[in-house]
């Protein structure tokens, strides 16, 4: 093991390892990318910094950084979808991680600190942590090329420094990319906030009232895999075009309020904070179950139902049962915490091999690029269109309009 690591338990490697070699053989895109920048030697004695949610495809995207020659520093994006047993391989494997499963923010925090003594050229985030630690210690960005951003809310986070003038550095907003948004949030999101509901509860879909909070590209995905399962679907939206495409995409929308009255199952899709409130849990049927596939830990308010409730317990492995005053049984799950990672395995590996590709190569656009400004960038649309195009090629399908 490297010794700039803190990982867990070490002796967790081959667990890890077995996971990153299921994942590997199924990123072609990424796979092939990788190979034609390690022809050119790009980030060959580059050192990039990594947080992402750390299970084992994006520990595979680190590998294939550090087999271009980078000298990888990586930590999670929340600690609570940290994979103990993908740090310690990648540990193992020579990558400096700082990420160990369930640490408070406090530690997370020190975390960020050690990864960012490497001074790196490139940043790799998701949900602008690093970005926002960079703002916080300056003088450990003199090197920093530039940040590429992974997710809706970490790209509102770099949009609002970058409105007062207070971002420092250029960034790439890889989340707004087609590749990305159109297939990672939508389809990876939706298929895999149901494995892991389905895992968590072991339930039934299919007869049940699911309510979607927010009808973005994760609530789309949530709400259509959703009605796949059986479920019925009912769509709750602040924007009046979302609202009227869910309507035409056949569900129904209504108030939450009003929608708190029937649901079983609750999933919250905005990426805010404090969406799905008590006074929402009050209304609940009695044994509805709450989840929350954005970004942040406190889209579900779960100090509010902490404080309301007169009795907890854990009724299944990462599902709590909260008592209300009122004698109604609501059930969390995943705490609140991004439920399709910290409940669950994440996104499936063909879905994130467009993801990371994209990453990859808005990495090498930050190295080899002329110096940009501070301010907030989209990807370039030929990185766009290579990843497509690679992926489409990866799956066998040729389209017209092309020699
Ligand atoms: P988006 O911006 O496309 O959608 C958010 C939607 O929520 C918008 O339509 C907005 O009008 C709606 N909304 C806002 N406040 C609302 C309220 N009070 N009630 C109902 N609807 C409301 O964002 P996107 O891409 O769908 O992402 C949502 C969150 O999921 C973000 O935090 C993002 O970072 C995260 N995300 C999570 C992933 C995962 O693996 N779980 C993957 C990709 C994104």
């Amino acid at each position: 093991m490297t010794p700039d690591a803190h990982v867990a338990d070490p002796s967790l490697a081959p667990e890890g390892d077995r996971k990153i070699e299921w994942v590997a053989s199924r990123m072609p895109v990424l796979n092939r990318l990788g190979e034609r920048f390690g022809a050119v030697g790009t980030f060959r004695g580059t050192t990039v910094a990594v947080s992402v949610h750390l299970e084992a495809k994006t520990a595979y995207l680190c590998i294939v950084l550090k087999h271009l020659g980078a000298d990888v520093w990586a930590t999670g994006s929340n600690p609570f979808s940290t994979k103990d047993d993908v740090a310690a391989a990648l540990a193992a494997r020579g990558v400096h991680v700082f990420a160990r499963h369930g640490v408070s923010e406090a530690e997370h925090k020190e975390e960020l600190k050690e990864l960012l003594s490497s001074k790196p050229h490139v940043v790799l985030d998701d949900g602008a942590d690093i970005c926002m630690a960079l703002h916080e210690f300056p003088h450990l960005g003199e090197r920093v090329k530039g940040i590429s951003e992974e997710t809706t809310t970490g790209v509102l986070r770099l949009k609002r420094l970058a409105a007062s003038n207070r971002l420092l550095y250029p960034a790439l907003t890889v989340n707004d990319a087609k590749s990305k948004h159109l297939f990672d949030n939508r389809y990876g999101t939706g298929q895999s906030t149901w494995t892991s509901v389905t895992h968590l509860t072991n339930m039934t879909v299919a007869g049940k009232t699911l309510v979607v909070i927010g009808y973005g590209w994760v609530g789309r995905g949530v709400a259509g895999m959703g009605r796949g399962l059986g479920a019925h679907v009912v769509v709750t939206e602040v924007d009046p075009w979302k609202a009227l495409e869910a309507h035409m995409d056949g569900f129904t929308v209504m108030p939450l309020d009003e929608a708190s009255k029937i649901g079983h199952l609750f999933i919250t899709a905005t990426g805010l904070e404090g969406v799905l409130g008590v006074r929402h849990m009050e209304q609940m049927p009695s044994g509805a179950l709450i989840g929350n596939s954005g970004h942040s830990d406190r889209e579900i308010d779960v100090e509010g139902l902490r404080k309301r409730a007169t009795g907890v317990k854990e009724a299944r492995e990462n599902v709590f049962e909260y008592t209300l005053r009122s004698g109604r049984r609501i059930y969390l799950l995943a705490d609140g915490r991004i439920v399709n990672i910290a409940g669950g395995l994440g996104h499936p590996a063909e879905i994130l091999d467009m993801s990371f590709s994209l990453q990859l190569a808005s990495l090498e656009y930050l190295l080899t690029a002329p110096a940009m400004k501070p301010g907030v960038y989209p990807v370039p649309v030929e990185i766009d269109e290579v990843v497509v195009r690679e992926k489409l090629a990866a799956e066998g399908i040729t389209i017209d309009g092309t020699d």
